[in-house]
Parts: C-alpha cells; sequence; structure tokens
C-alpha cells in the first residue's frame, strides 16, 4: 500500500483496505497524543481556506505540529492575491514553492482535484463546495468505530443531504463497508440521485424518507448535518427548510440505549444544547479523533 506523494481528494480515491490502514495508524498515533514526535520535522504544510472553517483548519494545523512540522497559510481569501484576481491555478503554482502539502478548502466542486492536477506537492481536500470532503469521512469512520467498534451498523443520515459534503463523502465509505444507511432529509434537500443509484449498485439496503421518527428506534448512529444556507441559491428556499430537524432530549425518547449521534459541527440549531449532557452525545469526542486521524494523513501522505 503506498500512501507517500498521494492526494486525498475524494473518499473514493481509496480502498477500504487503504481506508482500514489508515485507520489503524490514526489508532497507533492516538496512543502517541502525549509523546513528543517529530517524524514531520522540517516539513511544511500550506493552508489554504478560501472558505470558513474552524475545525479542519486547526486540527490539521495541530496535527502538523504535533508531529514536529510547521504551517503556512490563509484562513480568508480576502487577504490574498485571490483578491487582485489571480486565478487558483497560479495560486497552486506559487504555493507549492512554499510547502511540502496542502490542504484546501474553496467554494466550487471540482477545485481541490484542478489543484492537484497543477501541484507537483500533495493536495488534500478539505471540502469543494458541495461536493466532497474526505478526511472529514476518515475521522468520521475512525469515531464510529472507536465508539461502536464496528463500521457496519445502522448509520442515519440526517439533514441537508443535498447540498452537505460531508454527507456525501460519509455515503460512498459507508458503501464500502456494508452499512445500512437511513437518509432523512427535507422535501428538496434529498441525497443525489448520483450517489443513491451508487449506493443501490453496491448492494446497500438504503431507507430514504423525510421522517425522523420512522428510523429513529433501529438507528446506531445518528449523523445530523447543518442546512448548507450558503449554497441555496434562493435565500427564501432556505427558509422554507431552515430548522427542519431539531434533536432534542424529546427526539431521543425510543432510541436504542447505545445509539450515539454525530454531527461534524458547526451546529445552528439541529441539536439542541441539552443534549450535549446524554449519554448518546459524540459530536465533541468526534472532534478530538480528528487530530489523531489528520497527523495520520499527514504522516502517510510525506511517506512517514
Ligand atoms: C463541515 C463542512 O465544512 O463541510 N464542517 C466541517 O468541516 N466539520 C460541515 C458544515 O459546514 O456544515
Amino acid at each position: 500500500m503506498e500512501f507517500k506523494g498521494r492526494d486525498v481528494i475524494s473518499i473514493r480515491d481509496f480502498s477500504k483496505e487503504e481506508i482500514i490502514y489508515i485507520l489503524k495508524k490514526a489508532q497507533e498515533l492516538e496512543n502517541k497524543l502525549n509523546l513528543d514526535l517529530d517524524i514531520l520535522k522540517d516539513k511544511i504544510l500550506a493552508c489554504l481556506f478560501f472558505e470558513p472553517s474552524t475545525r479542519t483548519r486547526l486540527s490539521f494545523e495541530s496535527a502538523m505540529k504535533k508531529l514536529g512540522g510547521s504551517c503556512i497559510g490563509f484562513a480568508e481569501a480576502g487577504i490574498t492575491s485571490a483578491a487582485k484576481g489571480e486565478s487558483l491555478i497560479d495560486t497552486i503554482r506559487t504555493v507549492e514553492n512554499y510547502c511540502d502539502v496542502m490542504v484546501i478548502r474553496h467554494p466550487k466542486e471540482g477545485s481541490a482535484r484542478l489543484a492537484a492536477e497543477v501541484s507537483e506537492k500533495p493536495v488534500i481536500n478539505a471540502g469543494d463546495g458541495s461536493n466532497q470532503h474526505p478526511t472529514q469521512t476518515l475521522l468520521d469512520l475512525y469515531t464510529i468505530l472507536r465508539e461502536k467498534g464496528r463500521i457496519n451498523v445502522n448509520v442515519s443520515l440526517v439533514g441537508d443531504l443535498k447540498y452537505g459534503r460531508t454527507a456525501h463523502s460519509l455515503a460512498y465509505a459507508l458503501a464500502m463497508f456494508g452499512a445500512k444507511i437511513n437518509l432523512v432529509s427535507p422535501p428538496g434537500l434529498e441525497m443525489p440521485k448520483e450517489i443513491t443509484s451508487h449506493l443501490e449498485s453496491k448492494g446497500i439496503e438504503v431507507y430514504a424518507t423525510s421522517h425522523l421518527d420512522e428510523v429513529i428506534e433501529d438507528t446506531d448512529v445518528l449523523y445530523v448535518t447543518r442546512i448548507q444556507k450558503e449554497r441555496f441559491p434562493d435565500p427564501e428556499e432556505y427558509e422554507k427548510v431552515k430548522g427542519t430537524y431539531k434533536i432534542t432530549p424529546d427526539t431521543l425518547v425510543g432510541a436504542k440505549e447505545n445509539m450515539i449521534i454525530l454531527h461534524p459541527l458547526p451546529r445552528v440549531d439541529e441539536i439542541a444544547v441539552e443534549v450535549d449532557k446524554t449519554p448518546h452525545a459524540r459530536y465533541f469526542k468526534q472532534v478530538f479523533y480528528g487530530l489523531p486521524v489528520r497527523m495520520a494523513i499527514l504522516s502517510l501522505i510525506l511517506g512517514k
């Protein structure tokens, strides 16, 4: 299995065996989190964030520093030459001279793939529009594995399945592991046909509904997502669906005792804060798992 120099653009670029290998590496690094590691000494990560981010950018930076490497980059495109009209291609051609690996988040679908085609250095996609967010998926899988002991459980993806890139990448990955998938979305925000057809072609049991109460009792992992306001072409359409699902302690009556709730975060109003105290809540544990998973990705890509 070779990871050195590879790009991470779509979760579909990786086989199930490769994903398992990355998750094992993450476990190894999680066990060593308190040690002084310098395996990426002299390596530089460039973080190019053309869209807002808290967890993804900071966990990548933290992961790089924990491995002894360093980081450069920007968290806002407005302060870069993009604001003067520079093309993405020219920005990438510039940045690749200053780093060993780059992480990019951009509002346009396909932008990470384009960056990877231009760059000699490996490119990691931290979200390209509503398309994909593969490293989020790796940490979601790691969380499910650590918290449930296996991945082929009954997973309900809830919320904006049309524009939510985390749900897209996760659905593809869950199919590789043979999970059972429920798709719960408001009418109009269903999972794209291309993805549901893929799931069906893999023989995955999929149930789509707009009613959360139809699936809650059978769910092992409730994966809640934010309605992606910034992706709506028409603000009125957003107004119609905002606040459709709100997970409260009442919603959870009837759920399995060991059902866990995940969310890529940020949450707006999809999960009431009262849920945080319940034994189901794992979304902040999920945030923590992002660190060893991104350490694993960086060390493998850089060949260490
Ligand atoms: C997600 C994203 O950017 O796609 N956030 C994240 O990286 N954890 C989810 C979201 O913004 O809703």
